[in-house]
């Protein structure tokens, strides 16, 4: 029956974390997932998360979750991207179905736009995670680039990208990171967004914004949620992604939201009905605990207040971690430059969220991964949220040793 099944590529990212885990050295260290730890290398269950669970244990039932997911966990969710007293909710103009994290959330709205745009295409950034480009190929939904990084001054490339919104189709779909750009950890300017806002609206384009990392960029996710803030405020028909994985430590709960913004009720009631009827062939409703941890989290005024600090002291020691990589690798003499480490702040984020894209080659990874034990996604992206104090001397040795000239 299968003689003609080939072993599928490794993925680029979860298979670089199955290279680590057959890994038997004591000094290897895994920078590839974006999945934070302490400072003992150690993942982290939120104090909230915690609280919240033992709230729900008393009272559980393992019934099935509509086929929308917990409506209570939507409005919650709604609240962190639309803003908290957004008209947008309160008029019902927002289709919203609870999703199976952030690729869940991009894949429904994949199908989605391929079942009711047939004939669309979508814009993805280069580079974008590599994951992106599976869920919109898998949907069937041609792909397109648009310019976003400037490899030579590791920032954006603002100039080719408003180009590139300005010659594609008009109504063009285009893929957009919200905040803590994957893989590069570079974003827009507020200035940069209301451009780009403002281009959108010149040529009719659709805004489909993944916010995986809401709170990774500045420490608040409220402040991260600005360039959503400045689409709604122009008056843009968006539709959003959203997770819990990062910015609640709930990787393996599979717990986001996809939402799109509609004309009126009307309309938002009829987009959400197709959503499900996705939904239930794939896997009839999503899962019910994640979605009361996080409903649980903030629906209470505590519980959300210290979920905020959390995250902010999550956000707070990776940027520890940047300045305490450049400082290291400035030490040890390198001949590069090491500034876009910490340095790539816009107007409204002094953080860049969990990823330096630290412009190594592929070969440069692949001796890094030999030589030193050191896993990481080949496109030279570090997830500064593995980096401890206590392998930052030992991670900056080794970049060093294989970017000398
Ligand atoms: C990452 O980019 O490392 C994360 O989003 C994890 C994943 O699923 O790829």
């Amino acid at each position: 029956w299968w003689q003609s099944v080939e072993p599928a590529p490794k993925d680029p990212i979860l298979g670089v974390t199955e290279a680590f885990l057959a890994d038997p050295s004591p000094e290897k260290v895994n920078v590839g997932v974006g999945a934070y730890r302490d400072d003992n290398g150690k993942p982290v269950v939120l104090e909230c998360v915690r609280e919240a669970e033992r709230r729900i244990a008393g009272n559980l039932n393992m019934e099935y979750l509509p086929m929308g997911g917990s409506v209570k966990m939507v409005e919650e969710t709604l609240k962190l991207a639309y803003g908290e007293n957004s008209e947008f909710i309160k008029d019902k103009r927002i289709a919203a179905v609870q999703a199976l994290s952030g690729t869940g959330a991009c894949r429904l709205f994949a199908d989605f736009q391929k079942r009711f745009r047939p004939d669309s295409q979508i814009f993805i950034p280069v580079p974008t995670w590599s994951n992106h480009h599976n869920i919109w190929r898998d949907a069937q939904v041609p792909q397109r680039t648009y310019h976003y990084y400037h490899p030579e001054s590791k920032g954006l490339d603002f100039a080719a990208l408003m180009d590139d919104i300005k010659n594609a189709p008009n109504g063009s779909f285009f893929l957009l990171h919200a905040c803590a750009h994957n893989p590069t950890g570079v974003d827009p300017s507020e200035e940069q967004w209301r451009e780009i806002s403002h281009q959108f609206k010149a040529k009719g384009h659709f805004a489909f914004f993944d916010m995986a990392y809401q709170g990774f960029a500045s420490g608040d996710p409220n402040r991260d949620a600005k360039s959503i803030r400045i689409f709604l405020q122009d008056g843009h028909h968006i539709g959003i992604s959203q997770s819990y994985a990062k910015n609640m430590g709930l990787y393996g709960q599979r717990v986001g939201c996809l939402s799109v913004l509609c004309e009126d009720e009307k309309q938002a009631v009829a987009v959400k009905s197709q959503l499900q009827q996705i939904a239930r062939p794939m896997y009839s409703n999503p899962p019910v605990h994640g979605a009361l941890i996080v409903s649980t989290i903030l629906g209470d005024p505590e519980l959300k207040k210290l979920w905020l600090q959390e995250v902010k002291v999550m956000a707070d020691r990776i940027i520890g971690m940047r300045t305490m990589l450049r400082e290291n690798l400035e030490k040890l003499g390198s001949p590069l430059s090491w500034k876009h480490i910490t340095d790539q702040h816009t107007a409204y984020c002094k953080q860049i969220g969990m990823f330096c894209y630290s412009g190594m080659t592929p070969e440069q990874v692949d001796r890094l991964t030999k030589e030193f034990h050191i896993y990481m996604t080949r496109n030279g992206r570090i997830s500064m949220a593995g980096v401890t104090t206590g392998n930052v001397g030992y991670l900056a040795n080794a970049i060093n040793e294989v970017t000398k000239p």
